[in-house]
């Protein structure tokens, strides 16, 4: 897909592709998105989706743009589709010039509907070669956890590489604590404890990351939310990232140092590709 191939999209519900340069969304960021892996012509987790965005309009004051009605025009768009990656997007609306809110905002829906991307299937099969990203990630609890629309820590890390065999970038906090990828949430086996960083500073609190913890319980995996740095990475038995269109790819590189694609890693995935099987209905319980 080119950056002007033309996508399908709803916008207040109106099939159209502008929105008002008085926007919030395009001046400050203000607003929020998800991305939703469609399989089977249904939205995975939707529930879990319209929880963290519901969180995170609460955590910014931006009104609550009530789900069914982004139910429905995402089932609008849907329609026929198979396989897919949805994006909706909430935008605290137009304002005016200045960074106060206006007293009664009308937010903004923007919902597209992208192709399913091309990754490898070697990715989750194999594992993937990632980088570590010098672009840090600052302290910012607010926001923390949220998938709000200010990225530009992620757009700075993306880039930095242009190699195509390197498939994500790991970002570090200021102090050096390893948080995520620039697109995904990641993780460590140790001595059988799954670890992931905790996230209450910086750092965007996964769909797949949650979906992962509750598998891992299932397993059984003792799973622990703890900071960790480069040192703990390099010694860690397994590595992988997550995220709601990739599910699990293993992590084989970094540099000079590689991981074997684990035993915990492989009955992880195992256990998604089988709540798939049995479809939605287990995925958007909780
Ligand atoms: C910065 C960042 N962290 C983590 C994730 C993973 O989130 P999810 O599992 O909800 O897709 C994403 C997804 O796009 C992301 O952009």
């Amino acid at each position: 897909m080119t950056a002007n191939t033309i996508i399908p999209v709803l916008i207040n519900g109106a099939t159209e592709d502008r929105v008002s340069s008085l926007d919030r969304g395009l001046l400050y960021g203000d607003g929020l998105f998800e991305t939703i892996a469609v399989s089977n012509g249904e939205p995975v987790y939707w529930s879990r989706h319209m929880a963290r965005l519901q969180a995170g309009c609460e955590r910014l004051g931006i009104p609550w743009v009530d789900a069914d009605r982004l139910a429905d025009e995402a089932r609008g768009l849907l329609q026929g589709v198979d396989r897919c990656v949805l994006k909706i997007v909430v935008t605290r609306g137009t304002g005016g010039r200045g960074y106060r809110p206006p007293p009664e905002p009308q937010p903004t829906r923007i919902i597209q509907r992208h192709p399913w991307p091309d990754f490898p299937a070697r990715c989750g099969e194999q594992g993937v070669t990632v980088r570590l990203c010098e672009q840090r990630l600052g302290y910012n609890p607010l926001l923390a956890g949220i998938k709000h629309l200010n990225r530009l820590d992620q757009v700075m890390a993306r880039q930095e590489w242009t190699d195509p065999d390197i498939m994500e970038g790991l970002m570090a906090d200021t102090n050096g604590n390893l948080i995520e990828g620039t697109m995904s949430n990641l993780f460590v086996v140790q001595d059988q404890v799954l670890i992931t960083p905790e996230l209450g500073r910086c750092g965007v609190a996964g769909i797949m990351r949650a979906a992962v913890m509750e598998l891992a319980g299932e397993l059984p995996l003792q799973v622990a939310l703890r900071d960790f740095g480069m040192t703990a990475l390099l010694q860690a038995d397994e590595v992988f990232l997550t995220n709601s269109v990739i599910g699990i790819w293993p992590v084989v590189r970094l540099g000079e140092h590689s991981w074997p694609k684990g035993k915990a890693t492989q009955q992880l995935q195992q256990r998604l590709a089988d709540l798939h099987r049995e479809g939605n209905r287990r995925h958007d319980q909780g």
